[in-house]
């Protein structure tokens, strides 16, 4: 009776992926603050800046290397990491001595993005290598895949590695990044991944965060939930060219939608006022809550928007987002967001109760601006 151990074994492994990512991954990704300057002293630093700043305690846990840290394959094809990174198993090793867990990068084509060696032909190998430097976290790039791949064998490619991360018997969540191109949020759990980008480039400036996130997560809220989330981009909040205000409905939507909230900002130098943003752990709540809900748009008046995302034990999260040039008077109505008569109003950002509350919640709400509630029974 060989049969019993054996589906014991692939059954203990499909559980141990599902295991994965059950709340929207937390974390740091070194792309959208250092770039290609992104090397090991850096990151050993942002793990450091991660436990000191108190993110480590808000939740944030992955540090994620993103492009650049490749070099060449060695006579054998073990992919071996540049002059950057000299030892990436001691550097997993170092961020692993601080409760913390690391994530690295590369593309099914033969180059990443930023023109290094890619996984093409070697996908198994390098999975492999990743799981023996103790890495915990792959993002994978379509990039120079487009000139080995047709689009339509994109499933099948993601899940080529999708495979491989498990075969190598270590948990590594898997993050898909293509864009959306093919409507991956279709496809992308069954190819393996525990998160998919849904749209190009995010940009440290308004426009760019507002149009990813108000306008292009519409309708893909039915695809998310524990173990695989919608990504709408990392976080460019304390990165400069969005305001405290904006930071505010950056974080605020981004939690609305469920998303992995990666800060890409340098943790070891950030203001106050912006590690107050990203640590807000009534926002934080929100975004991981345990039901898993994605949030949506339930009523739009010019430029001013409310959203509802239902959370456990039958609480809702309510933001009421003003995108236009000037102040408004919004009103939330509790029909619009599923709920009637009277409920408890917590305003998450204020950090105030505001008491039992009939009908609707009306507030002024600042241009660019948001005003987030915990609405319970
Ligand atoms: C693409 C990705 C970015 C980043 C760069 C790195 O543009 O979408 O998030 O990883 O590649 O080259």
């Amino acid at each position: 009776m060989t049969w019993r151990p054996l589906t014991g074994l692939i059954f203990a492994s499909a559980c141990l992926a599902q295991q994965l990512a059950l709340t929207p991954p937390m974390g740091w990704n070194s792309w959208n603050k250092f770039a290609e300057k992104v090397d090991a002293k850096a990151v050993k630093e942002i793990a450091d800046a991660m436990v000191s700043s108190g993110m480590k305690d808000a939740g944030y846990v992955y540090v994620n290397i993103d492009d650049t840290w490749e070099g060449k394959r060695d006579a054998q094809g073990v992919l071996q990491p540049n002059e950057k990174f000299p030892d990436m198993k001691g550097l997993a090793d170092y961020v692993h001595s601080k409760g913390l867990k690391i994530g690295i990068y590369s593309s099914p084509g033969p180059q990443t993005c930023a023109g290094f060696e890619g996984s093409y032909q070697h996908e198994e190998q390098d999975a492999r290598t990743w799981a023996a430097w103790g890495i915990d976290y792959l993002k994978y790039d379509w990039c120079s895949a487009k000139t080995v791949y047709k689009e339509e064998e994109m499933p099948a490619v993601y899940k080529k590695m999708g495979d491989a991360l498990k075969a190598s018997g270590r948990p590594i969540v898997f993050s898909l990044c293509q864009y959306g191109l093919r409507k991956v949020w279709e496809w992308g759990a069954a190819s393996g991944g525990n998160l998919w980008r849904t749209t190009g480039d995010i940009e440290d400036v308004w426009k760019s965060m507002a149009t990813i996130g108000f306008d292009k997560q519409t309708g893909l809220e039915q695809y998310a939930g524990p173990g695989h989330w919608n990504d709408p981009d990392m976080l460019e909040i304390g990165n400069g060219n969005m305001d405290e205000v904006e930071c505010k409905t950056h974080m605020s939507l981004w939690a609305m939608l469920a998303a992995p909230l990666l800060s890409g900002n340098d943790l070891r130098s950030m203001a106050d006022e912006i590690k107050q943003v990203l640590t807000n752990r009534e926002v934080i709540a929100i975004d991981q809550d345990k039901l898993g809900k994605q949030g949506f748009r339930v009523s739009k008046e010019g430029r001013t928007e409310v959203w509802a995302k239902p959370l456990e034990g039958g609480d809702v999260a309510v933001a009421l987002f003003n995108r236009g040039d000037k102040a408004e008077l919004m009103i939330a109505k509790w029909g619009d967001v599923g709920l009637n008569g009277k409920h408890v109003v917590r305003d998450v950002w204020a950090h105030a109760d505001r008491g039992k509350i009939k009908d609707l919640f009306e507030a002024e709400v600042s241009s660019h601006g948001v005003v987030m509630l915990r609405v319970s029974k």
